[in-house]
């Protein structure tokens, strides 16, 4: 089971819109895949046509309760799982804030349950607290989807620094194992310069022999294009194969799914890519 958290403490950079599209183009492969909302905003419990219902037991029940993630999974559009999240989760915060071992809560969950499942794939909330920490605990992966903006790079030596913080303390085979360039505009000047900086920045990770947790990031060839029907397919609740299947969204998506399926035969040890 690959275990994969999509993280960026910047907002509005695709974590949402890519975790659910990539999560459906997964399952239309037959993978068993679950979804876990980390968001209290919610977005991709209601991009995957989870409604919201104050009596439905969510990801708060779970990390405050200690409730079995089995008993919070729902079924949701395009063949995908989900453990959803309501605006409950932005109390887990400080309802946790005493609670010793708090970034191992969702590991925890998970270990306790022979999951049924290929992919986990968690949706961070844009900020780096203990709900992140949770997701970057429990994964055996990061994904970080990135806008080719002219700040893009702004911030990713804090969400690099975290992730080998992470690594260090609690969850050493943590890996940040692909980049995604999300929303990009095709042969525009900025996103080609943002995609050479990125490389360099990588590079400059990769030299003196150390090995960081970004030392073999793929950065996806699959870049996802700006398409309308993306974010139209949000507000219906629908992943983009069931909302537009002919567009640019749904074969980007399929595309990056193709590669994500291809790095385990090329590069996970054995263990995780069984
Ligand atoms: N390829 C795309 N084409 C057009 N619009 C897109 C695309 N990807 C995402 N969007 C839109 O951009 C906005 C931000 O995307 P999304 O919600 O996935 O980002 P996020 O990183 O999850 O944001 P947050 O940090 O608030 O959780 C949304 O309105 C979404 O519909
Ligand atoms: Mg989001």
């Amino acid at each position: 089971m690959r275990v994969i958290a999509l993280m960026n403490q910047k907002g509005g950079v695709g974590k949402t819109t890519t975790t659910v599209n990539l999560a459906a183009a997964l399952a239309r492969e037959s993978r068993r895949v679950c979804v876990i909302d980390l968001d209290p905003q919610a977005h991709s419990s209601a991009h995957l046509g989870i409604q919201e219902d104050p009596e439905r037991e969510t990801l708060y029940d779970s990390l405050v309760h200690s409730k079995p993630l089995t008993e919070v999974t729902v079924q949701g559009s395009g063949g995908v799982w989900v453990v959803p999240s309501d605006i409950n989760l932005a109390a887990a915060e400080v309802e946790l804030a005493g609670v010793v071992g708090r970034e191992m809560l969702l590991r925890d969950l998970l270990e306790a349950e022979s999951s049924p499942f290929d992919y986990v794939l968690m949706d961070c909330p844009p900020s780096l607290g203990v709900l992140t920490i949770n997701a970057l605990t429990a994964a055996n992966e990061v994904f970080v989807p990135l806008q080719p903006h002219y700040l893009a790079l702004h911030g990713m030596s804090k969400l690099f620094s975290t992730v080998e913080l992470v690594s260090r303390r609690l969850n050493p085979p943590l890996v940040i194992s692909g980049i995604i360039l999300c929303m990009y505009e095709t042969g525009t000047r900025l996103s080609a310069e943002i995609l050479n900086d990125l490389e360099d920045y990588l590079d400059k990770g990769r030299t003196g022999g150390k090995k960081t947790p970004w030392s073999s990031a793929d950065i996806f060839r699959t870049r996802i294009r700006r398409n309308i029907k993306v974010a139209e397919a949000a507000s219906f609740g629908q992943p983009i194969f069931e909302y537009e299947p002919g567009c640019h969204g749904s074969r980007d998506y399929a595309s990056l799914a193709r590669e994500v399926m291809a790095q385990e035969a090329a590069r996970l040890p054995r263990s995780q890519a069984a």
